[in-house]
């Protein structure tokens, strides 16, 4: 059996480009639903920029989670461009340009369309964040290992043994205190939570839960209860892993993001419900605690709660996204206008778009840089 579908109808690449750019803008996870990317859309490439001005500047001051979630929407536009059957190599190169350009996506071409991509586009399409306490049924080992699976030499997976469990919890009951005792941290976290649905950005009380559950390690605290019915359950089966590398700056945060949508997408895809616990990498005590777990060179990027959903509860409301106007610019051709020949200058290219290597640090192309 041929387990490709070939693609007939081809739509033009700038078309395809601005439908992934607003699908992953669409549904892409991000801290405390930020947000906080924005997409320029070149008829030959895609440009993925960081917004400032929805970063968390007291709870996030270094913007690793802003990082992060970025890295999970590029990711994400990669499997919407896969799913159309064309794959792109990917420039990064955070931390280096004052524009807070990112990553470039370039040099596009034809890629199968297998199952596999489908089946990732899906579970795009349908993955949520549950903050709700899980069934008691743990997950098979299998399951444990396909979602490690997605980690490569840059991001791996640790799966956090029993005695690590309590660690974790002791580490995410501390950073739970240093944020509530830290005002800024406080109004912060009151202005990203106090949203209502149709505001498109934040968090709702609908999503928060009512109080908190009975759980061995506690999710981020909210700062106030919210609606959400979160039943008795506990988190006794769940699987707790932890994202790390050897290196700890932006480009590693970025390459961790998109290890992060990976894993969702292929947890999604196996009924698992994934949980991101964020604070306690922010604060740099519990993170150094995290650190302890790993080996004496590696740092940690980012926590997850692994487990089956309760599955009577059904799925928790949609958290509502921006308008895509305000996240996906596209860029019209330049005109044809070509100058004389001694003027001519080179066509854009990626690289123009790069900072000076001379003065700043250079991006970064990944050897790697067309696999999934
Ligand atoms: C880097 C990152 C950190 C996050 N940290 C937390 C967290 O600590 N607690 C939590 O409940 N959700 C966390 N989330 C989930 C976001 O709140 C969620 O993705 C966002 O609200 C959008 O909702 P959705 O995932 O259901 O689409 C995190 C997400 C990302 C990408």
């Amino acid at each position: 059996m041929n387990p490709t579908i070939s693609r007939t109808d081809r739509e033009p690449l700038s078309d395809v480009l601005i439908d992934a750019a607003t699908a992953a803008a669409r549904y892409a996870p991000s801290v405390l639903n930020t947000q906080p990317w924005r997409w320029r859309v070149h008829p030959d490439r895609l440009e993925l920029f960081a917004e400032r001005s929805r970063q968390l500047n007291a709870i996030d001051s270094d913007g690793r989670l802003l990082t992060l979630s970025c890295g999970a929407v590029l990711h994400h536009a990669r499997i919407a461009l896969a799913a159309q059957g064309w794959t792109a190599a990917v420039f990064r190169t955070p931390g280096t340009s004052t524009s807070g350009l990112l990553a470039v996506l370039h040099d596009f071409d034809d890629a199968a369309i297998t199952p596999k991509t489908q089946q990732l586009a899906h579970a795009m399409r349908t993955r949520h964040t549950d903050r709700r306490p899980l069934s008691e049924q743990p997950l098979a080992p299998a399951v444990v290992r396909a979602i490690a699976a997605c980690a490569d030499s840059d991001v791996r997976v640790h799966v956090l043994t029993a005695g690590q469990v309590l660690d974790l919890s002791a580490a995410a009951s501390r950073a739970g205190a240093v944020l509530a005792a830290d005002p800024p941290a406080s109004a912060e976290l009151e202005y990203w939570t106090s949203r209502t649905m149709g505001d498109g950005v934040g968090l709702a009380l609908q999503l928060l839960p009512e109080r908190a559950a009975q759980t061995t390690v506690p999710n981020r605290g909210f700062g106030h209860p919210g609606t959400l019915p979160i039943g008795g359950g506990h988190d006794r089966a769940a699987t707790y892993v932890l994202l790390y590398g050897d290196e700890d700056d932006p480009h590693r945060w970025l390459k961790a993001g998109e290890t992060l949508s990976a894993v969702w997408l292929a947890a999604t895809a196996l009924n698992v419900s994934v949980l991101p616990l964020s604070d306690v990498v922010t604060v740099p005590a519990t993170r150094e605690a995290l650190r302890r777990m790993l080996t004496a060179l590696d740092h940690p990027y980012l926590t997850l709660r692994l487990g089956i959903a309760d599955p009577p509860s059904g799925p928790p409301r949609r958290t509502p996204r921006l308008p895509a106007a305000q996240l996906v610019e596209a860029v019209p051709p330049a005109p044809d206008t070509a100058p004389p020949p001694h003027d001519h200058q080179p066509p854009p290219q990626v690289g123009d778009v790069m900072p000076n290597a001379s003065t700043t640090r250079p991006g970064r192309l990944d050897p790697g840089h067309r696999a999934m």
